[in-house]
């Protein structure tokens, strides 16, 4: 059996910074009571009249992605494209950035696990390239949350919290067994959907609802219960991890990059003392980006790669946990 590495890795973030004060110009917010509690101080959105959007910011972290592995996008044979915030109800916008990165007729898969989104597609690149069915994997997080934000004071507890921005990396072929993703675990529990949800649109809350909509009606806008996210977020976290290193008999002692889904800077600190981590080993950029949900991972990866904090040999652990409730993670050797 194959096992699979990844080979190039890019991002893009809107230029648009928007600072905790520039926030509390259009909400009762401040800088004091987001940085205490999520440890961000500014978040990247995409302006107003800009061409940006989930699918196109995805093409732009995939061609440098691509163009790092040495590759060309005819020796992709399959994209995964993770995201919460695609450009169109359906088709889903892996197909448009298959088209916009001219990959003629080259498979497209969305997947719509939130936070957890791009552990899912990894784990899903994983398999196929296993199996031997594709050679490099395209696999991309993206996401334009600034479009559907509550702006208002009735939306800070999220609005606060997310930011704009494309991770993508390269999966490729490799016949070296001792490297590469030596595992990843998957999980979800359905009966928390509706604690970090929008309902709208969706078939049941179809066009009509929507244009007749009242200004109370907050169905189209986030909702989160945050104190239930966060204590099940620290839980699962933690198992996530322990699942992996049990699984190649390893100890939090091996990791030499813990890199999780950019949450909340309070729940990567929990989980760090949890493992007893040295700041060293852990890779935080929430503070500059705010949660930028299933491109989190990949933006993240490819910052502490570009820095040379992920090294060959290295062993990078990364997790995530997310709307769903989903959660998992994956153990790389690099
Ligand atoms: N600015 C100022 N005040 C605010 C804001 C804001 N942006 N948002 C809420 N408040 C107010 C509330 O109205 C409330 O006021 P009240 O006491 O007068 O009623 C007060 O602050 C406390 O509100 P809580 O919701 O209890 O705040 P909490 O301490 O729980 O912090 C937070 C909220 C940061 C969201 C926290 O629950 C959390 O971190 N949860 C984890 C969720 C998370 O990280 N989600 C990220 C997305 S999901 C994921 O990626 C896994």
């Amino acid at each position: 059996m194959y096992s699979s590495r990844i080979t190039g890795m890019g991002f893009y973030v809107p230029d648009n910074i928007v600072t905790n004060d520039d926030l509390s110009k259009m909400m009762d917010t401040n800088d004091e009571w987001i940085q205490e509690r999520t440890g961000i101080q500014e978040r990247r959105w995409i302006k107003e009249g800009s061409d940006d959007t989930t699918s196109t910011m995805g093409v732009k972290a995939s061609k440098i992605a691509i163009e790092r592995a040495g590759l060309t996008k005819d020796d992709i044979d399959f994209i995964i494209f993770a995201t919460l915030s695609p450009d169109h109800f359906f088709p889903g916008s892996g197909v448009l950035i298959q088209d916009m990165l001219d990959m003629p007729n080259v498979g497209a898969l969305d997947v719509r696990n939130q936070c957890s989104g791009f552990v899912y597609s990894l784990s899903i690149a994983d398999q196929f390239i296993k199996t031997g069915m594709y050679k490099n994997i395209l696999v991309i997080g993206s996401e334009y949350h600034s479009g559907a934000l509550d702006k208002t004071t009735r939306g800070r507890n999220l609005a606060v919290l997310f930011g704009d921005g494309a991770g993508a990396a390269v999966l490729s072929r490799s016949e070296d067994n001792s490297r590469g993703i030596l595992s990843t675990h998957l999980h979800s529990q359905g009966e928390h959907a509706e604690v970090l949800t929008v309902k709208a649109p969706s078939i049941i809350h179809w066009i009509p609802a929507i244009l007749n909509a009242k200004e109370e009606d907050t169905s189209y806008h986030p909702f989160m219960d945050g104190q239930k996210v966060f204590k099940n977020a620290i839980v699962r976290f933690s198992e996530a991890i322990s699942e992996g290193l049990d699984a190649n008999n390893l100890t939090a002692e091996d990791i030499d990059m813990f890199i999780p889904h950019q949450a909340n800077l309070r729940i990567t600190q929990f989980v760090q003392r949890r493992f007893k981590l040295s700041d060293d080993q852990v890779y935080s950029n929430i503070q500059k980006y705010g949660n930028t949900t299933a491109a989190s991972i990949p933006i993240a990866m490819c910052e502490a790669w570009e820095q040379g904090k992920i090294k060959e040999g290295d062993l990078v652990v990364i997790a995530a946990f997310g709307s769903g409730f989903t959660w998992g993670s994956v153990v790389i050797r690099w």
